[in-house]
């Protein structure tokens, strides 16, 4: 897998092309990507193909190119679903302001621009254009969007430009943009050879037949770190409480539980042969005393119903009691009040490596959000706080704070 002769062997990489002067360098692009070992489709807009031919990508990659979104006879004939699967990575070269500015703003009309929307796997963006469109600064905000959804930029650079003038704007040269490409996702075999268990979602705890105790959390979070760990090579064990997210990762082990106490079980029954866990659940912390086979009816139309609830079972704060001097454990900490301190709180007294504090008072972060913000903070006292993000960028900021705990050991 990260074979230094053939650093991307294995990996299929789309290469979308757009219309400017740089798609030129294109075809230069998509030979290096194959000679590192990948597979390429290329996927162009009509723009694209006034600057490079369909026969001259269509020989270097030794594959059709996907420029139709309703061609009868297309190779990846479900058209940008198919291809998106078919993708580990999307390299965008060059991007025009206007496929940025459709990318940022969900616009989807064409070819191209569909498949970017709905690809959720690395992307690489190398811009390119006039500097004045640059420096606009609707370009930057959609340049800085597109960062912010865990895009990776590579930015252009400065030199004599197709209009005759010199500034920035220049796409960054073919062996730069494929060697940071080969950089980026052999890095993503970091986690190689680790096994990792994850929590995420929600638990529910039966009080009848019908009727349960629940959150509101959908297990967003939790699924894109299982997602980031397995996508960088490690097998991962994911307990997903009641949720309708899906993994297709092949190296996503999933356990399908309901309550606190069957994530207590497959949590603790499979830590032992991990090598870190990250528990990312939002575990109901009591249950129904006793939960009822039938459904309760009402007694009078008058009364009211009390509960008796008991605690569940902290499962965070027995793997920090089971955790050996090898293990690693990262939990989560959702917090209203004095934020910062009842996490640190929970650091020491779960016995954690480091803990990941979400607020809800950050507008677009926690429950039900595609974004995130949180703070991590480590057993040192080092606070790394983040921006809003994607929840897959956190996933990755997560993950890259495990390896490095992880390469301290
Ligand atoms: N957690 C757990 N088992 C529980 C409760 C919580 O494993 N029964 C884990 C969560 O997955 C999370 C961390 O503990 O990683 C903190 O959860 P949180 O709800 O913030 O805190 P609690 O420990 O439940 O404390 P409190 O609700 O009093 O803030």
């Amino acid at each position: 897998m990260c074979d230094n002769g053939m650093p991307l062997k294995g990996k299929h990489i789309i290469v979308g092309i757009s219309g400017g002067i740089a798609a030129y360098k294109a075809p230069l692009i998509v030979r290096l990507l194959v000679k590192a070992g990948a597979e390429v489709v290329c996927a162009v807009t009509n723009h694209a193909l006034e600057f490079v031919t369909r026969v001259t990508l269509e020989t270097v990659s030794q594959h059709e190119i996907y420029s139709d979104l309703f061609a009868r006879n297309n190779a990846h004939s479900t058209e940008h679903i198919a291809l998106k699967e078919w993708g580990d990575a999307l390299v965008l070269a060059p991007a025009t302001a206007n496929i940025i500015g459709k990318l940022a703003n969900g616009i989807g009309d064409d070819a191209l621009s569909t498949l970017l929307l709905s690809f959720r796997k690395p992307m690489f963006v190398c811009p390119a254009m006039n500097t004045q469109m640059l420096e606009c600064p609707s370009v930057a905000n959609n340049i800085d969007t597109l960062r912010s959804m865990g895009v990776t930029i590579i930015e252009s650079t400065s030199g004599e430009l197709a209009c005759g003038t010199t500034g920035n704007g220049r796409m960054e040269e073919p062996e730069v943009i494929v060697s940071k490409v080969v950089e980026q996702l052999t890095k993503y075999c970091d986690f190689t050879g680790k096994q990792i268990l994850v929590t995420a979602g929600p638990t529910y705890e039966k009080i009848d037949s019908v009727r349960f105790i629940g959150n509101f959390s959908t297990g967003k979070m939790g699924f894109a770190l299982a997602e980031e760990l397995a996508e960088r090579g490690a097998d991962v064990i994911l307990v997903a409480g009641p949720t309708h997210l899906t993994t297709e990762h092949p190296r996503v082990k999933r356990i399908d539980v309901m309550s606190a106490q069957e994530m207590y079980d497959a949590a603790t029954a499979n830590f032992i042969k991990c090598d870190a866990a990250i528990l990312s659940a939002a575990v109901a912390d009591f249950r129904p005393e006793h939960a009822e086979d039938h459904k309760i009816k009402k007694q009078n139309d008058s009364d009211g119903m009390t509960l008796n609830l008991v605690q569940n079972p902290d499962i965070l704060a027995t793997l920090g009691k089971m955790k050996s001097e090898k293990q690693l454990l990262v939990g989560f900490a959702l917090e209203t009040d004095n934020e910062l301190e009842n996490a640190k709180k929970k650091l020491s007294k779960k016995n954690l490596d480091f803990i990941v504090l979400n607020s809800l008072h950050d507008a677009g972060a926690g429950f039900g959000h595609d974004t995130n913000k949180v703070t991590i903070i480590d057993r040192n006292g080092t606070i790394e706080a983040g921006t809003l993000k994607s929840k897959q960028a956190v996933a990755k900021d997560i993950a890259d704070k495990l390896l490095a705990t992880m390469d301290k050991r």
